[in-house]
């Protein structure tokens, strides 16, 4: 079992998680994630690590409400215990050498953070693209600025209720056209990633995406999470999630997220009643 810490709430269905996972905190590298199950009948659900502290010995995630997991989940208070914490899987992010531009759109911006940090950490000039839906809806912009000053800060909200009017893809156009970054990297939902990598390519210049397939085993066995990449199949779970983001068959992605959405939905119902 594993203990909550901390549980924050950044808005109507966002949470943090701190839980108590010393091992874990040890081996933790950005761009990871690892697999909870809230239960003993619980599935199996991938989150990117958000922090970890191996000194106190907890790691954080963040999600967003979305389903029957998530909903159980955000009933869960500090002091409770979550039934299985497995990780750390995947692959770390590689932070190849020159300025960066991280972008992250909704909940992505869990996963951009500790990778924003790290670039920085690593001597790294780095640009946050931070977008939301709305001004309520756009995650921890204090953690991204204690680390980034404000000229390395760009915000975009679709409604325009704060930062720039519009979607991720404008700033990081002027980033480019400036050729203030040599790599971008990416994680949100798959419109913005995509348009991320075509506006990249278009400026020849790197861009890696953070993949979020649907998970079950997280370790590369049972084939959920195939993603394809440059004409060959790869599991995000143990080759990514990180893969070249000029390469990846977008519509297939979104066709493979939203193959459950009907018993999903489902699910969530029948949890409610
Ligand atoms: Fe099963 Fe990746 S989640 S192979």
């Amino acid at each position: 079992m594993y203990k909550i810490l901390e549980k924050t709430q950044f808005s109507e269905k966002v949470f943090k998680f701190r839980i108590e996972a010393p091992e874990m905190a040890k081996h933790a590298h950005a761009g990871q994630f690892l697999m909870v199950r809230a239960n003993e009948t619980g599935e199996r659900v991938p989150f990117t690590f958000a922090d970890w502290n191996p000194e106190e010995g907890w790691v954080e995630f963040i999600f967003m409400v979305i389903g029957k997991t998530t909903e159980m989940l955000s009933t869960y208070e500090a002091g409770d215990a979550i039934q299985d914490v497995t990780g750390p899987l995947g692959q770390p992010t590689e932070m190849g050498e020159g300025n960066w531009a991280v972008i992250g759109g909704g909940v992505g911006l869990a996963i951009a953070f500790p990778v924003a940090r790290q670039l920085k950490a690593t001597g790294h000039e780095v640009h946050a693209i931070m977008g939301a839906r709305t001004k309520d809806l756009l995650l921890l912009e204090d953690q991204f600025r204690s680390v980034l000053d404000d000229e390395h800060i760009h915000i975009t909200t679709d409604d325009g209720s704060y930062g720039e009017k519009g979607v991720v893809t404008a700033p990081l156009e002027r980033l480019l056209q400036e050729k203030k970054v040599d790599h971008v990297f990416c994680v949100g939902p798959v419109p913005m990633m995509k348009f991320s990598a075509l506006t990249a390519e278009k400026y020849d210049t790197p861009i890696i995406a953070s993949l979020n397939p649907i998970m079950v085993d997280g370790t590369g066995m049972c084939g959920c999470c195939r993603v394809e990449v440059g004409g060959e199949t790869k599991f995000a779970c143990v080759d990514g999630p990180d893969f070249d983001a000029t390469k990846v068959d977008w519509n297939d992605l979104r066709a493979r997220q939203a193959a459950y959405l009907t018993e999903e939905g489902q699910s969530l119902k029948a949890y409610e009643e």
